[in-house]
């Protein structure tokens, strides 16, 4: 299947899924401090979520078993929510969520510090948001794919951090992951052409140590395989002539 170019209607209803997740992944934000468990995270995401008339689209995908993916420190995407898994001050969480609405899907990630963190925790997280930013510049008619992901990779590695290579970003859509595959780490060919309509999930996994990861016994929590620290940074982007539109972010 080829890259989907998505129409006017389409557009509008991402503009509306993305919304919601933004305002759903800012609401979950201010929720987070030391002493809640991971789980209550999952469970007042699973109600907002329902609560803007949309479907959290992770549950039940290929077997999830959550509405929120919940990575906690040297987590770095799909950790599993659980009843037992109290956040402590000086954690970092990242916080990825989906939504359907009417049938049209919106993808983003957060990494937030839970109470006081470390200062190199704090740079972490900073850099890994703004690696998506510079990335994002090339998500523009007449850019290349690539351009993105050497963007992206290029502003992790100069600040000394390693981006994750097992996973990747992806287009979006009627499904949670359409092609392309946007890696974040440096590629030797530009990548497919950019055209206006493209929507794609861009989303920098980013480590303070090494790119290598594991997964853990419940075949979804990837953590880093040094057990560094690692964050994540992720919207749904439309691609237009003049520049990337954020369709899943909300400002506070
Ligand atoms: N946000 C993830 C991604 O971009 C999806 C989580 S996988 C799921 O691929 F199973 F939790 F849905
Ligand atoms: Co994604």
């Amino acid at each position: 299947m080829a890259v989907s170019v998505k129409s006017k209607r389409e557009i509008e209803i991402m503009r509306d899924a993305g919304k919601i997740l933004g305002t759903v992944l800012n609401e979950l934000g201010r929720k987070i401090q030391p002493g809640i468990t991971t789980h209550l995270i999952d469970q007042m995401g699973n109600e907002m979520i329902r609560s803007y008339g949309c479907q959290p689209s992770f549950l039940g995908y290929d077997g999830y078993p959550a509405s929120i993916c919940v990575s906690v420190n040297e987590e770095v995407v799909h950790g599993i929510p659980s009843r037992k898994r109290v956040l402590r001050e000086g954690d970092i969480v990242s916080l990825d969520a989906g939504v359907i609405y009417k049938g049209y899907q919106s993808d983003a990630a957060r990494t937030f510090a839970v109470g006081k963190i470390s200062s190199e925790a704090e740079r972490l997280i900073n850099v890994t948001q703004q690696s998506f930013f510079e990335g994002i510049r090339f998500a523009k008619e007449g850019c290349h794919l690539y351009e993105i992901s050497n963007a992206i990779a290029e502003y992790n590695e100069s600040n000394g951090y390693s981006v994750i290579r097992d996973l990747v970003g992806h287009g979006i859509g009627t499904s949670l992951h359409e092609e392309p595959q946007i890696p974040n780490f440096r590629q030797e060919r530009r990548g497919i052409r950019l055209y206006e309509g493209m929507t794609l999930a861009i989303e920098p996994m980013v480590a303070a140590g090494g790119y290598a990861v594991n997964w853990l016994d419940d075949d979804w929590t990837v953590v880093t395989a040094d057990r560094s620290l690692s964050a994540h940074y992720e919207n749904t982007v439309l691609v237009t002539k003049n520049g990337p539109e954020i369709l899943s972010l909300v400002e506070e």
